[in-house]
């Protein structure tokens, strides 16, 4: 959390998850490297290590896409989200030496520069079979080196968590272009059946994968899927019914959506308040946190809020919206429209009418 700006501190459990990455990375090449000049005799070195490189960058891509839905569905892999950004920066890493050595490769004989030659030489943009499978690649190239240039903290505190996040979302369209670009380029020449079926399985899980977290968030949500949502029941001063203090343990919070956005329903000190569920630091869930010395804190990096307010202890300056509450009994009632962020809020005390 900033004052101005802070990242997020470097701890030994990250240390130690980017040497196991590095090591399997570095094993994998190795490994790649071994088997392709035991068992394929027509390929020279410069073509086993375009090859290593650029299926390495692909196989982490999978990975990374993987761990935003697999740690919605258990908080086991929530370690593996926190160090996402630097599979991130490898990925991007292994993907540029796979394009550089490409480029050197197909491009430097010419009298063209190989980044104009790469775009150039092949202009079959309407033929299946000879299409210009390199051009997706370097498209993709550009996407992933904009989420990497722009993936540290300092750009994500300036250019805010939803345009950041919509940034990020570009990386299923790098995906999709590089789907393109394997299965129209490498398959073309490596015809093995084995990485057709490799990147066949590949797609089912990563589209299988968002589609059960959809279905399943859609679930706890209450929402249909598909279709408009269903309108929650809004009272003659606005307020919806979000269910019964029984159903949140003290100290934690239930998620509810209410007029479209996630809310928080914190139960602390016989005291019920409401604050908006998105974390201002990268988005994260602040109503699968907990209140710890008085705050809410958010469960992925630990940023925390006052709960009556959505303003961050001083001397840290994050506010984020609240939402106005009351009591019928035992069941909350949370106002429809949300307050300015850091709007003061008084508690509804459990027990008073
Ligand atoms: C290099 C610096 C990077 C950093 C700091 C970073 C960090 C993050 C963080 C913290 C999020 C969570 C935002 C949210 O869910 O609201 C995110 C979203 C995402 N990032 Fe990155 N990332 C980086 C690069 C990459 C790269 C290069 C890729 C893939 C090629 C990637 C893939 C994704 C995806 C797929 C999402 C959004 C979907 C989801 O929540 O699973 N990131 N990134
Ligand atoms: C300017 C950008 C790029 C160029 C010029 C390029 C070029 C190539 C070429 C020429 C091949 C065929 C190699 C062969 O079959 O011997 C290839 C294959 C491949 N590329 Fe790229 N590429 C680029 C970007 C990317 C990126 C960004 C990725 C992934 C993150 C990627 C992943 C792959 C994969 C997985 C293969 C198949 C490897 C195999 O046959 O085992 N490429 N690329
Ligand atoms: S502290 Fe990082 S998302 Fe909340």
């Amino acid at each position: 959390m900033g004052v101005a700006y802070k990242a997020v501190q470097w701890n030994r459990q990250k240390f130690v998850y980017d040497i196991i990455l590095l090591t399997t990375v570095v094993f994998y090449l190795f490994f790649f490297e071994g088997i392709s000049l035991h068992f394929s005799s027509d390929l020279d070195i410069k073509g086993i290590w375009i090859r290593a490189f650029g299926s390495a960058a692909f196989i982490l891509l999978h990975v990374i896409l993987s761990i935003g839905p697999l740690s919605r569905l258990s908080p086991k892999f929530l370690p593996l989200l926190y160090n996402r950004r630097h599979m991130g920066v490898t990925m991007f890493i292994l993907a540029l030496l796979h394009a550089r050595d490409a480029l050197a490769w197909y491009h430097d004989f010419g009298n063209l520069e190989p980044i104009v030659s790469l775009f150039v030489s092949n202009t079959h943009y309407a033929d299946f079979i000879r299409f210009p499978f390199e051009a997706l690649g370097g498209v993709a190239l550009v996407i992933l080196f904009l989420m990497a240039a722009t993936s540290h903290d300092f750009w994500l505190t300036n250019l805010t968590a939803p345009v950041w996040k919509a940034l990020h979302m570009g990386v299923y369209l790098a995906y999709g272009l590089l789907v393109g670009h394997v299965v129209l380029g490498a398959l073309e020449t490596n015809t093995h059946p084995l990485l057709t079926l490799a990147v066949g399985v590949g797609f089912v899980w990563i589209v299988g994968i968002h589609l059960i977290t959809a279905l399943r968030e859609a679930q706890k949500d209450g929402a249909p899927l598909f279709g408009p949502p269903a309108q929650p029941k809004v009272d003659a001063d606005g307020f919806v019914h979000v269910g019964s203090v029984q159903d949140i343990p003290e100290n934690r919070a239930k998620i509810a959506v209410v007029a479209g956005e996630r809310v928080a329903i914190f139960k602390y000190e016989g005291k019920i308040s409401a604050i908006s569920n998105v974390c201002q630091h990268q988005n994260g869930p602040l109503g699968e946190g907990k209140i710890v010395d008085g705050c809410i804190t958010c469960p992925w990096h630990g940023y925390q809020y006052l709960p009556e307010s959505g303003i961050s202890p001083p001397p840290f300056t994050e506010k984020i919206p609240t939402f106005n509450v009351k009591l019928q009994g035992d069941q909350i009632l949370v106002s429809a429209k949300p307050n300015l962020p850091g709007t003061p809020v008084v508690p509804a005390v459990i027990g008073q009418v």
